[in-house]
């Protein structure tokens, strides 16, 4: 059987990635001392002892994900390049990868910074967004198609397809915020920040593979180029993050991960199929939302809370007075108390004024109902979440979408 161009690029892609797995597994451990004499390190709160754990190997993965990246760019290119007679060098092509890595470069060196300095969390918002600039500016050059189809239920209101303009590169910057700070806030029990990041970036090729023989193929493997060796760099990662950690990803890791799957994503035309494979991110985003917009005190550290005397985790709480809450908190609280999404307290502290509810997370939510459980249990569980809400979103992709879409 002889492989065609594509698929030989791919199985180079594939080669050079288990190279870059190879590396990072071997480099991650050497450089645990480096990290801790440069005061990179976090105290691992869910432990009976709160060992100092190297913080910020992201940069580890992200280094070597874009040297393998690096190292293949000419692959796709090589039979353009000894051609010097005809001028069919496709330029177009070659500046979508090169954007798309400098905005994935930008993000690492932004997260690396985050993990230096601890931004505040208005800069977590801006950084994504400038750091996505680049890549609009590509697909303003080589698509700018901010045409989209419209679901059939809403064709009587605004005909078959709707140019959004603007609005449409507004989306996309904000897919890049989204998607860099939703890994970054479900976090905080071991493994789990490379854990979902794996299954979502597994969900992704899966459906570049599946889409190769349609008529978006070029983008798909584009995708495919992406994806393999960030999971390559993921999996070393997880190997060594896992219960019980020995090593923190930092959020020069979550920042890199989101700026990668919204990069193919983006430039590969799937932005809405990537939103589901983020469902358990979207979920806690918005439950969290009353915090992040601190409608609803938010504490440092919203991770659960360790007890020692039975090694497990429960929910972690926050503490505030009901009467000072803003309207739109008081009515968050009722209605969550009612559908029996939300743990609350009443009458404590000295004076008997405070109010506590859990903090607003998806893992104190699944502590909530199934809890306290042991760490290891947890991320457990919340992976395998992550891997059911990936077959529901091909199942939506596949089958629902049908009803929605020609
Ligand atoms: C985000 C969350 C915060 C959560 C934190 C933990 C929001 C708004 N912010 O903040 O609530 O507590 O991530 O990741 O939701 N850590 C562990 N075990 C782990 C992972 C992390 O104990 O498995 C601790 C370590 O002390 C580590 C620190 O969390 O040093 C990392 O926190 P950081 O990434 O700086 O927190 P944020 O991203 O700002
Ligand atoms: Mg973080």
């Amino acid at each position: 059987m002889e492989l065609s161009d594509t698929q030989f690029h791919i199985l180079i892609n594939f080669v050079m990635s288990f190279v870059g797995f190879y590396l990072c597994f071997n480099i991650i451990p050497k450089f645990k001392d480096v990290f801790m004499r440069a005061d990179l390190f976090g105290a691992d709160l869910s432990k009976r002892v709160q060992n100092k754990i190297p913080e910020a190997q992201g940069v580890i993965c992200g280094a070597v994900f874009l040297i393998i990246m690096f190292l293949f760019i000419p692959v796709p290119f090589y039979k353009h390049l000894s051609d010097t007679v005809s001028d069919t060098f496709p330029y177009n092509e070659y500046i979508e990868y090169i954007a798309a890595l400098l905005s994935i470069c930008c993000m690492i060196f932004l997260g690396f910074a985050d993990d230096v300095l601890d931004l505040k969390w208005r800069h977590k918002l801006l950084l994504p967004t400038m750091a996505s600039l680049p890549l609009l500016m590509v697909y303003f050059a080589n698509f700018n198609s901010t045409t989209i189809i419209v679901p059939k239920p809403f064709r009587s209101l605004f005909g078959f397809d709707l140019d959004l303009g603007i609005l449409y590169y507004i989306y996309m910057g904000m897919l890049a915020v989204f998607c860099t700070n939703a890994i970054n806030i479900y976090s905080g029990i071991n493994g789990l920040e490379s854990g979902q990041s794996l299954i979502i970036a597994i969900s992704v090729v899966v459906f570049n593979f599946l889409e190769l023989t349609g008529d978006q193929s070029e983008a798909h493997v584009f995708s495919i180029y992406f994806m393999l060796p960030y999971i390559a760099v993921c999996s070393a990662l997880l190997y060594y993050n896992w219960y019980p950690s020995q090593v923190f990803v930092g959020d020069t890791f979550c920042y890199f991960s989101g700026m990668t799957f919204a990069v193919v994503a983006i430039l590969g035309h799937f932005s809405k199929t990537m939103l589901l494979f983020f469902i358990p991110q979207v979920i806690n985003f918005v439950y969290s939302t009353p915090q992040l917009f601190h409608l609803i005190p938010c504490p440092r550290h919203r991770l659960p809370r360790y007890d020692p005397g039975t090694d497990k985790i429960g929910m972690s709480f926050t503490k505030f007075k009901y009467k000072d809450l803003h309207i739109l908190a008081k009515f968050f609280i009722q209605v969550c108390r009612k559908l029996s999404l939300l743990e609350v307290k009443e009458n404590v502290g000295e004076d008997k004024e405070y109010m506590e509810c859990n903090n607003l997370t998806f893992i104190n939510l699944l502590l909530k109902f199934l809890g306290p459980l042991h760490e290891k249990t947890t991320v457990t569980i919340l992976l395998a979440i992550q891997g059911y809400c990936s077959l529901v979103a091909f199942l939506i992709r596949y089958q629902v979408a049908r009803l929605f879409y020609n």
